[in-house]
């Protein structure tokens, strides 16, 4: 059985002190979440301090991003041991905002995966399509190149230690979320290639997180679709409640 995991994605937002505010706040109210896990993923600069402020709770700590290489002279980047070595064991790859605007490709988003998972953390891939290709017919076919150019070359083994992500880029930050069925259209069509790619065991085993204009009042009807295990929230992750009333919603 998949346990539910809500996901908060900051994005590049908080400051110093509202990071750890909001960290405090999303660790006081994990309490009363029964039946999901949850994770946040600040900025890098405020992975530190997050992680002390969620010392002794069952929030789990996330990076947004890393790159592949694992040291040397790459400016300005961040490898996978840095991110394990201040406490994340997740790491979001792959979003939609990264392949978009800063011209990420399916082959950097699989040297990130297989770099990630041989450091220990759990690669949260993305993928989803715009607009466009949604109303081109071409959902399909997007999120099938976007599986297999992410998820090249990954064993069994492995592909059981990553979390999947199907984030519409129309949905995103829109506050037009997918209906439950259009969701779990693309899910279940993911965990097909999981089967074909893999077995249905191993298919069976890995989460696929819905993302995009996740609210406490949508994510119940949601999370009730059969092969969505959890959410990847980023608006509503910026404040506790938002967050938790998600998760509570499961
Ligand atoms: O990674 C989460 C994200 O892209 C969804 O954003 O603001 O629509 O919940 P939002």
């Amino acid at each position: 059985m998949r346990r539910t995991l809500i996901a908060g994605n900051w994005k590049m937002n908080t400051d110093h002190a509202a990071a750890v505010a909001l960290a405090e706040g999303v660790a006081k109210g994990s309490g009363d979440v029964e039946n999901a896990d949850l994770l946040v993923c600040p900025p890098s600069i405020y992975l530190e301090s997050v992680g002390k402020a969620l010392d002794g709770s069952p929030v789990a700590l996330g990076a947004q991003n890393m790159y592949a290489q694992p040291n040397g002279a790459f400016t300005g980047e961040i490898s996978a041991a840095m991110l394990t070595d201040v406490g994340a064991e997740y790491v979001i790859l792959g979003h939609s905002e990264r392949r978009n605007i800063m011209g990420e490709t399916n082959a950097m988003v699989n040297e990130k995966t297989l770099a990630a998972l041989e450091a220990g953390l759990v690669p949260i891939v993305c993928v989803g399509e715009l607009l466009e290709q949604r109303e081109g017919g071409k959902t399909g076919e997007v999120i099938a190149e976007q599986f297999a150019g992410s998820l090249a070359s990954l064993t069994a083994d492995q592909v059981t230690k990553i979390v999947i992500a199907y984030e519409p880029v129309w949905a995103i930050g829109t506050g037009k979320v997918a209906t439950p069925e259009q969701a779990e259209e693309v899910h279940a069509d993911l965990r097909r290639l999981l089967k074909e790619s893999y077995n249905d065991e191993i298919a069976d085993k890995v989460r696929i997180l819905y993302g995009g204009s996740v609210k406490p009042s949508n994510a119940a009807e949601l999370m009730s679709q059969p092969n969505v295990d959890g959410a990847l929230v980023g608006g509503a992750s910026l404040k506790p409640e938002d967050f938790l009333g998600i998760a509570k919603a499961v």
